[in-house]
């Protein structure tokens, strides 16, 4: 495991098996967050800060030629956007060399308010770079229900259990996964958790000490429980789970 306390356009990873990444994407231009917990990154706008614009960085295709430089020859990628950067995500993508395998579905159970249709869901695209290859499960659902409770002080923390399908899918034990936004850093909990090796990138200090010590216990936890333990028999009993 490799954690990085940097901004993501300073780091080089070469042939990653697999990107993970949740980026800080740009909802709007110009303007800055009153709300306190707001950080860099349009991402804040989507997560109830009142819709407040909030100045971001990095735009798409620098975030996508980010992802596609670090991945192997063959492999795939998932990238969370929103409704509204979807089209310039995909965009920037096409442009960087990925294809479009599929765009996934979080149905969070929970809800944003919004007068176009109440806030329930998040979306991913799922990429592929090289030669085509099928993931692990086919008969895996594009669109997952899945509520789980926030770990961590993070505004947009993602649940592991999501990201851990993706990383079952879409890569085999020790291959190295990589996310250059790793925020509470989800994404290495859930590699770790699975015997994936894990790259990691984040810019706040507050967000990379939560995410050092998160994944470094998960670490721990795989190397006392193993593959086959405790919750990986357990999260075994889902339909469209292929761990045994
Ligand atoms: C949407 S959050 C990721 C949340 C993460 N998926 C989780 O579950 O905790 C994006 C993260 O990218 C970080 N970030 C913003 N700009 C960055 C940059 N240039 N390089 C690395 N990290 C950056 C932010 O501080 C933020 O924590």
């Amino acid at each position: 495991m490799i954690l990085h306390l940097a901004d993501a356009r300073n780091i080089t990873v070469r042939d990653a098996a697999l990107l993970v990444a949740d980026p800080p994407y740009q909802l709007s231009q110009g303007g800055k967050s009153l709300d306190p917990r707001a950080m860099q990154g349009g991402w804040m706008a989507d997560y109830d800060n009142k819709g407040l614009p909030v100045t971001c960085e990095i735009g798409w295709p620098e975030i996508m030629d980010i992802c596609y430089r670090a991945l192997a020859a063959q492999s795939h990628a998932y990238v969370f956007v929103n409704d509204k950067n979807m089209h310039p995500a995909l965009a920037a993508a096409l442009a960087a060399g990925f294809r479009i395998h599929n765009v996934l579905v979080w149905y969070k159970r929970t809800a944003t308010a919004n007068r176009w249709y109440m806030k329930n869901a998040e979306f991913i695209l799922f990429l592929g770079k090289g030669p085509a290859f099928k993931i692990n499960n086919c008969s895996s659902m594009a669109c997952i229900e899945m509520y789980w409770p926030d770990e961590t002080a993070h505004p947009t923390e993602k649940p592991w259990p999501l990201l851990e399908r993706y990383i079952r899918n879409s890569s085999e034990p020790g291959a190295m996964v990589f996310d250059p936004f790793m925020g509470a850093g989800s994404t290495g909990v859930a590699a770790a958790k699975n015997g994936r090796d894990f790259v990691g990138v984040e810019i706040e200090r507050q967000w990379f000490d939560v995410a050092s010590t998160r994944i470094a216990k998960a670490a721990r936890e795989f190397s006392v429980f193993g593959g086959g333990g405790r919750r990986a028999r357990r999260f075994a009993q889902r339909p469209d789970d292929h761990t045994a």
